[in-house]
């Protein structure tokens, strides 16, 4: 198989973890022959200093062209401190998002035996939960307009907009994504206190009457917070807006045991997009600690899901966890008693696993 595949770093820990994420790529195209072949292109911070857009029409040509977009983090401090900024990292990110129609982010979240003992959750409340988050990705808080500044500067307002069509799209998914799985939707709102979240309940109502297979539940946004944590072997499939979406999966990666482990799939109108659900991580920029396996795994997900090519993706999970079993792991997850790898140790290991397995 031929796969044409855009590579954009991004900022921070960005460009360690994907240069990972590639030689896993490589690694295992080899082993399949399939023929890989990439282009690198700009986007965040990086992108802003090269040519004062942080999503350049040149890196937009490249997703548009590829089958597949493998994408790091960005961010970085310089904007974080300074709110006054009118161009931002993230804008180049919010615009890719928009620009590749990409209005479903899907975020599994699994645990891994090795780390069972490691969460700060007891081990009975998280072993074996094994759950997908599907967020809404190109809509509500964080696209609506108007959003800004009184004329004094005292007053600043963002706006929730959702229209039936961008839930209705996102809802269906989720449900057939459920029929997939164990079927069991959880459907997160805050229905009790806003319009937009009235809105998607009905909305999914009607829906729900297509797959009556599936067993429906409606959560508000907080109470799921605490069931996430509480008890999140109770949930198969969530479905949210965009903001809810965004904190819930961060809260989910406490149960796999860290920020690091956790890739994402962004699929809508055109190229798809994978990256770990994690932030640039700007402390750790260039020293070859941050946890690669995020990116990794989104690398599988490329290939299951932009490519259909299971068993590579399979390999690669395999690998990883095998990594894990070996205590060849990142500081963020080595734990006591452990002597942690650096990023690009990890990676080695792992595309040496992929060639002798
Ligand atoms: C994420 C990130 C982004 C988001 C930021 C960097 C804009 O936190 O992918 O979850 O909020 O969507
Ligand atoms: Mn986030």
């Amino acid at each position: 198989m031929k796969l044409n595949i855009a590579v954009l770093p991004g900022d921070g820990i960005g460009p360690e973890v994907v240069e990972q994420a590639l030689n896993v790529t490589i690694a295992v195209c080899e082993k399949y022959n399939h023929e890989l072949s990439y282009k690198h292109a700009l986007v965040g911070a990086c992108a802003i200093d090269e040519t004062g857009n942080p999503y350049p029409d040149a890196t937009h040509e490249l997703c548009m062209q590829s089958d597949a977009v493998l994408f790091g983090a960005i961010g970085a401090p310089k904007y974080d401190n300074d709110p006054s900024a009118t161009v931002r990292p993230e804008q180049g990110l919010l615009a890719m998002r928009k620009n590749l129609g990409l209005f479903a982010n899907i975020r599994p979240v699994t645990t891994f035996p090795s780390l069972v003992h490691k969460s700060p959750l007891r081990a009975d409340i998280i072993e074996g939960a094994d759950f997908m988050c599907i967020r809404e990705l190109t809509g509500g808080l964080y696209f609506g307009r108007p959003q800004g500044r009184s004329e004094d500067g005292d007053t600043a307002y963002d706006t929730c907009v959702y229209s039936r069509y961008e839930i209705e799209r996102i809802v269906r998914l989720a449900f057939e994504y459920a029929m997939k799985r164990r079927k069991k939707l959880t459907i997160v709102d805050k229905a009790n206190i806003l319009a937009t979240s009235r809105l998607w309940r009905e909305v999914s109502k009607e829906i729900a009457e297509d797959f009556p297979e599936v067993e429906t539940e409606y959560l508000f946004v907080d109470n799921a917070a605490m069931r996430m944590i509480q008890w999140p072997k109770s949930f198969d499939v969530i479905v949210t807006e965009n903001m809810f979406g965004d904190i819930l999966t961060d809260e989910g990666s406490v149960i796999t045991g860290s920020m690091g482990l956790l890739p994402s799939a962004s699929i809508g109108a055109h190229t798809s997009v994978f990256e770990p659900i994690h932030g640039s991580y700007p402390q750790a920029a260039g020293k070859n600690i941050a946890n690669p396996l995020a990116t990794i795994l989104s690398a599988a997900m490329m290939l299951e899901y932009a490519f259909g090519l299971k068993a590579e993706a399979e390999l690669i999970s395999k690998a990883v966890t095998a990594s894990m079993d070996a205590n060849v792991v990142t500081e963020d997850i080595a734990g006591e008693g452990v002597k942690s790898s650096s990023t690009s140790e990890v990676g080695q290991w792992i595309v040496d696993y992929i060639k002798k397995n």
